[in-house]
């Protein structure tokens, strides 16, 4: 099933009504490779793009874990890249998902296309508060973009410290890129 078909069943799960751009994806993995080696997490995978451009960047496989909710875009992803530990899981689980599969590895990003403006206060303060606990404990950057442009670093709320922000204006819509570590 199409990218348009998922965000009508689920459009606030789902927050965008096309996959992420190529351009996009590009500044995404860029951010995150600006940290040490590591671990970098693929939250809310959908379609593969940001795992392909990290792939394309020399990522070894072994290095990434895409964590996907929907079980279509979870299934299309495995079969694209059989290679890469793809977990259909909601990211409220990140922490345990991560103790489980991939104990004690250091984080070097978590990349994040969740929709957090349209995701419901509870599921956005547990998915915070996961990351934050991934980030206190193994390190790394939460990179994560948006296209609530006129909203200067949201996630500040949830003790994130800002570092970086971008813009990419070559993608459906354009996007914002905020680059956070925790203080
Ligand atoms: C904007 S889309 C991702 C777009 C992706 N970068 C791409 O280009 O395909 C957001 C994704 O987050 C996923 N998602 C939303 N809430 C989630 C949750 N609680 N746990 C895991 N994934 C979630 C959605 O299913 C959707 O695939």
């Amino acid at each position: 099933m199409g990218f348009a078909y998922n965000f009508l069943k689920s459009p606030r799960q789902i927050g965008a009504v096309c996959p992420s751009s190529h351009y996009l994806a590009s500044a995404l993995v860029k951010a995150a490779l600006s940290e040490a080696e590591g671990l970098i997490v693929d939250l809310g995978a959908g379609t593969g793009v940001v795992t392909g451009k990290l792939l394309e960047y020399g990522v070894p496989s072994h290095s990434i874990v895409a964590v996907e909710r929907c079980s279509t875009f979870a299934a299309g992803f495995q079969r694209k890249y059989p290679g890469v530990l793809a977990l259909e899981a909601d990211a409220c689980r990140l922490t345990s998902l991560l103790q489980q599969f991939r104990p004690d590895v250091p984080v070097r990003a978590v990349i994040s296309s969740l929709p957090f403006c349209t995701l419901p206060p509870d599921i956005r303060r547990e998915v915070s508060a996961q990351i934050a606990t991934v980030l206190r404990q193994r390190g790394g950057l939460l990179i994560q973009y948006s296209y609530a442009w006129w909203m200067h670093f949201p996630l500040r709320r949830y003790g994130f410290a800002p570092r970086q922000r971008y813009f990419v204006f070559r993608n459906v819509p354009p996007a914002i890129v905020e680059v956070y570590s925790l203080p």
